[in-house]
């Protein structure tokens, strides 16, 4: 098997941070040409820092880390230390990482890597705001033919939303980025709340990966446990959604997923709905079908996977 090229553009977050792990566990499957990182949950300087947190503490200091952009394409920044702590990763120790940041800025790598790349080659894996992969295609129009697929992590439809009413964290943050990445004509799967609401990280799920006992596997279940906190308050639920990591296993088992072709539109002039997906699962307008939207997965199956593949990780 030839493994995939990915390009990870995150802003970890301790879910987005399982996903990097998902990812580097991967390496028949994936072959990561970079991780991008963008402001979203925390500012940018701690976004790009908790990336190359992550390929110390996984071994990956191989991995090049670029530092994107810093506020939305429009709107003004907004953040989730409150879910997230004010690291982005509470729950591991913080320390200074030897995994270097790159000079470049991570659009240019995204539209250098895309526009060299060969047609329909690359698979992009967006968990935080979009802004990064929207300010790449705003800059060079052509990068959008080196892209093989994007599997995002946004958006809500049956669940609604988890920062406003109506909207999902990722796209009430950059909506506008959101609807330049729908509609760039290239295959989108959307992991939106409906399906990452279903993959909570009960306590025995959490207790189950530190059991694997490797440094990785300790990192994730120290982060899940203070992931938790919020949500099972927030949702009254036994665990909190493991939201990014669901990118990834689709990439790794589209099979443990159900989705539907359909169309994804962004509100992005409603102060009341401002990020709102609508989703049309039904098919009750003739907008065009733009996203495959994720809306089931086999929630012992995504952890049996990330299990299996934490313990990859030497101890
Ligand atoms: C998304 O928002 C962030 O808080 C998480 O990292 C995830 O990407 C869930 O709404
Ligand atoms: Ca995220």
């Amino acid at each position: 098997m030839v493994a995939s090229p990915v390009i990870i553009d995150c802003d970890p977050g301790q879910d987005d941070a399982v996903a990097l792990f998902l990812a580097m566990a991967s390496p028949d499957e994936l072959d990561i040409l970079g991780i991008t990182t963008v402001a979203g949950n925390v500012p940018l300087e701690l976004t790009q820092r908790n990336a190359r947190m992550m390929c110390d503490i996984a071994g990956r200091k191989d991995l090049p880390v670029f530092a994107g952009c810093e506020r939305p394409l429009v709107r003004a920044p907004i953040t989730a230390e409150y879910i997230h702590g004010n690291t982005g990763i509470d729950g591991v120790d913080v320390f200074e990482p030897v995994t270097p940041l790159q000079d470049d800025h991570a659009v240019s790598f995204i539209v250098e890597t895309l526009v060299d790349a060969e047609p329909d080659s690359i698979t992009l894996v967006p968990t935080g705001p979009m802004t990064n992969i929207a300010a790449a295609i705003g800059r060079s129009p052509e990068v959008v033919k080196g892209i093989r697929q994007i599997v995002s992590m946004g958006g809500a439809m049956r669940e609604g939303g988890n920062r406003s009413p109506s909207a999902e964290f990722n796209i009430l943050v950059d909506p506008h980025a959101a609807e330049v990445v729908y509609n760039c004509g290239k295959p989108i799967i959307a992991m939106g709340l409906d399906v990452t609401h279903q993959v909570l990280s009960t306590r025995e799920r959490v207790a189950r990966i530190r059991d694997v006992g490797n440094d990785v596997a300790d990192a994730t279940a120290g982060m899940l446990s203070f992931f938790h906190r919020y949500d099972t308050k927030k949702y009254g639920s036994e665990g909190a959604p493991l939201h990014d990591p669901c990118t990834v296993a689709w990439l790794l088992r589209p099979d443990l997923f159900a989705t539907k072709r359909c169309n994804i539109s962004v509100e992005k002039d409603s102060e009341l709905t401002l990020g709102h997906t609508a989703v049309d699962f039904w098919h009750v307008t003739d907008r065009p079908h733009n996203v495959d939207w994720a809306y089931e997965v086999d929630a012992d199956g995504f952890y049996d996977l990330l299990v299996e593949r934490l313990a990859r990780f030497g101890s």
